[in-house]
């Protein structure tokens, strides 16, 4: 398939209120472009090539009824956990991930992973910027996990990285303030070798952060009304209705056919009249949206690190794995649908004859103070890429050239500086994302970024057409002995070892 036909085939593949037929090509292609270039300089390029195209014949008729049989339904909202507070003003937040079970409306309840009970996924923790919060989780899985706060500024022993290991049966305990401005996270396990697998079965959730930001006051702001969480994951099931999980070590990691959000296949939601707010997370394993909405304008308002300075009107939206974005949709009479230039249509949005009494949008959302290059007092830089040599053998998935080793300390990072760090990747995409910082894009392609780009990011596309350049102020919290991990967001490469560990230390 040459790219004009490929082009052809999405523009014809999203009507409003059509069936997502033609995912499964989709995403065949994109695995394969993935490869391609790998392909070519294996030595066993036959051998691999028929491999590619028995297994593409293989996807083409795996998910035919699961794609095909299911009517839209009503979205699944998680659940709001908010807080309970102690007599000292602190809010405590209790997480359980166990097993369970969710309907998918496959041919059995599918067996899932989830916090506090759910179906699947978890509840969205509702924070205030100033709280002082303890979160407590409890692991009745039988294997072990760790829970992650994805995008939150916290000491290194609260981050629940790798080394945050709960076993079995037991509780661990994060303990943090809230010292960062509004902005949409979302936690997830992060053990190493089993982060892809674990959040695939279900573990994961939203996390909002409130603040007093007054040009919010006019923004639609009810959870679940106006205010709704987009969980968007790939996902594919086996004929008895199971997930089928699988790691790609060999390409652009593991594209799965069937859309889900929050847990539900083909959703739909009924929303007032007037502005919505979504606060897009994509959960998935490795596969990388370009969002539109159909019958709507769609207007960024914030990044994973919160509000932009203003709005920005979108035309298409690029989420890559472990990104959020917060965007508005300005719902008319009529339905109006989120989208996917390959999958088609992810969220179908109709209007309940309310009107939602929001708006008008502010100018401006927030106050974004460039950090000046002037203030850089570290560079370095970050590759990543497959370090395999002609013979297949060698490290696989790497950032400069090394693969995560929990007893290695890649660098240090000095409490107080500002660093400017150079991503580059090579063989298809890659996703960099380190913890604690929230950091500003410098450039891309050596260009500064467009406004949509120009917020607070933890996570951030990288690849061989787009190298990217930012600058973070490491300026909260240092800890001698436990690190933060900075690895790509492709769970397959993290899984398989693109991951490091720096320290922030006082000194
Ligand atoms: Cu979303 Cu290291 O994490
Ligand atoms: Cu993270
Ligand atoms: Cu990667």
């Amino acid at each position: 398939m040459d790219n004009r036909s490929y082009q052809a085939m999405r523009t014809e593949s999203v009507p409003l209120n059509g069936k997502r037929t033609t995912g499964r090509r989709h995403a065949a292609y994109e695995s394969f472009t993935g490869s391609t270039r790998r392909l070519l300089i294996n030595a066993g390029v036959f051998f691999w090539a028929f491999l590619a195209i028995a297994s593409l014949a293989a996807c083409d008729t795996d998910n035919e009824e699961a794609l095909d049989t299911s009517a839209p339904a009503p979205l699944s909202i998680p659940e709001l956990l908010e807080p309970t507070f102690d007599a000292a003003g602190v809010a405590h937040y209790d997480l359980k991930i166990g097993e369970s079970r969710h309907d998918y409306r496959q041919t059995a309840l599918t067996d899932t992973y989830s916090y506090n009970g759910m179906s699947v996924l978890g509840p969205t923790l509702r924070l205030r910027t100033g709280d002082s919060v303890v979160i407590s989780v409890t692991n009745e899985l039988d294997e072990v996990t760790t829970t992650h706060w994805h995008g939150a500024d916290v000491p290194a022993e609260d981050d629940g990285g790798p080394h945050s290991i709960i076993e079995p049966g037991t509780t661990w305990m994060a303990d943090f303030e809230v010292i960062q401005p509004a902005a949409t996270l979302w936690y997830h396990p992060h053990v190493h070798g089993s982060t892809a697998e674990q959040v695939y079965r279900g573990a994961a959730g939203l996390i909002i952060i409130e603040d007093d930001n007054p040009a919010a006051a006019t923004l639609p702001a009810t959870y679940g009304v106006d205010d709704i969480p987009v969980i968007i994951q790939d996902r594919e099931f086996t004929g008895d209705g199971q997930l089928d999980f699988a790691i790609d070590d060999g390409g652009d990691g593991k594209l799965y056919t069937t859309l889900t959000v929050n847990g539900t296949i083909n959703p739909f939601v009924d929303v007032p009249k007037g502005l919505v707010r979504l606060r897009l997370l994509n959960g998935s394993q490795a596969r990388i949206y370009h969002l539109s909405v159909e019958g709507a304008d769609m207007t960024k308002i914030a990044s994973d690190g919160g509000y932009l300075a203003s709005p920005v009107a979108l035309e298409q939206l690029v989420l890559a794995p472990g990104d959020r974005a917060e965007i508005i949709v300005n719902v008319g009479m009529e339905s109006a649908a989120l989208v996917d230039s390959r999958l088609g249509r992810v969220l179908e949005m109709r209007p309940n004859g309310a009107a939602s009494g929001t708006g008008p949008l502010p100018d401006k959302l927030a106050t974004i103070e460039r950090i000046s290059v002037s203030e850089i007092t570290v560079d370095r830089s970050f590759d990543m890429d497959d370090e395999r040599n002609f013979w297949n053998f060698g490290p696989r998935w790497a950032i400069n050239g090394a693969q995560f080793d929990m007893r290695r300390i890649d660098f240090e990072v000095q409490l107080g500086d500002t660093e400017r760090w150079t991503l580059s990747g090579d063989d298809g995409q890659h996703v960099f994302h380190p913890h604690q910082i929230q950091f500003q894009i410098l450039s891309i392609n050596g260009e500064p970024p467009p406004p949509e780009e120009s917020g607070w990011e933890d996570t951030v596309l990288v690849n061989e057409e787009r190298d990217v350049v930012i600058v973070a102020r490491f300026n909260t919290y240092a800890a001698e002995d436990t690190p933060y991990m900075f690895h790509c967001h492709i769970l397959d490469h993290e899984d398989l070892g693109m991951m490091g560990q720096f320290l922030v230390i006082d000194e």
